[in-house]
């Protein structure tokens, strides 16, 4: 059949597996997938098919670079080849080893609203376990036990950016981390997408047209090659109603955070 065809076809002439000039380093939730499918318009960019969990999960690393390397997708040398993991973020060890693999290498975040990541990361984990008949719990009981917020919560742990960024700042410039507004990218994909070409020194390729707003499902989706597509069904889900009294616990207790997180990267994000 063609499917088999094109798994033994060869690579087209002249390409090659890169190492990623560019990561997507997170934050789960943050819009990491429709932030990679949209830098994929861009035709000097290479963008791997799957998150490939290298330097997050020690199992994997401990594979070495070339088992990492043969993950890529096969690009030109003008191309630029991009991974995305979100778990690298919230990872204590990916900073230094994507440190040790190479120094300057370009590094994407893309973070959205820390109270808003929480209920999206709640969601996400709410779906998984009910296709797998796993019992689910009300999103208040995992945010509040006995009264006070949960901050062992890992969904809550994840929206501490500053904690995380911290870790990262330890290893690398802030120049070398270009930080994508999620709640940005939502509203209208283009600019924040324009910022990135120019962080990563592309010439301006991807236009308005490559967008279009489908109201079935109530975000951008793409348009590309003489095809449109939108993002998978899991993306841009409806979230629960939280209780209001639980939701300002928890939009307080990240107010410190996020404080702390604008004073480290020196910018502000309208966060409520
Ligand atoms: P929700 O499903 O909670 O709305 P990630 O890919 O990192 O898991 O992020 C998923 C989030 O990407 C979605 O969270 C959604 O809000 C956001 N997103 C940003 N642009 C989108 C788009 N064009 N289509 C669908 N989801 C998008």
């Amino acid at each position: 059949s063609n499917i088999s065809e094109e798994v033994t076809s060869p690579p087209p002439p002249g390409t090659n597996k890169q190492i990623p000039q560019s990561i997507i380093i997170g934050v789960r939730k943050g819009g990491t997938r429709a932030l990679l499918e949209m830098l994929d318009i861009h035709p000097d960019v290479a963008a791997a098919a799957t998150e490939v969990h290298f330097f997050d999960w020690d199992e994997n690393y401990s594979k070495g670079l070339e088992w990492y390397r043969d993950l890529m997708p096969y690009s030109y040398p003008h191309q630029i080849t991009i991974e995305k993991t979100p778990g690298y973020f919230t990872s204590a060890l990916a900073p230094e080893r994507i440190h040790a693999m190479n120094s300057s290498i370009k590094l994407l975040l893309i973070l959205r609203d820390p109270a808003e990541r929480v209920i999206s990361d709640y969601t996400q984990v709410y779906f998984n376990r009910l296709e797998n008949h796993k019992p689910v719990q009300a999103i208040e009981n995992l945010l509040v036990r006995n009264g006070a917020l949960n901050t062992r919560y890992k969904a809550i742990q994840r929206s501490m950016y500053d904690v995380h960024m911290y870790n990262w700042l330890r290893h690398f410039s802030l120049e070398q981390i270009h930080i994508v507004d999620g709640n940005a990218l939502i509203q209208d994909p283009l600019p924040e997408l324009q910022k990135v070409e120019r962080f990563l020194n592309l010439p301006p390729r991807i236009i308005s047209s490559n967008f279009y707003f489908n109201q079935t499902k109530g975000f951008y989706c793409i348009r590309s090659d003489g095809r449109e597509r939108c993002l998978h069904e899991s993306k841009g889900r409806p979230h629960p109603a939280v209780n209001s009294t639980v939701l300002q616990q928890l939009r307080s207790y990240l107010h410190e955070h996020n404080r702390t997180f604008f004073r480290l990267v020196k910018r502000t994000f309208d966060w409520q």
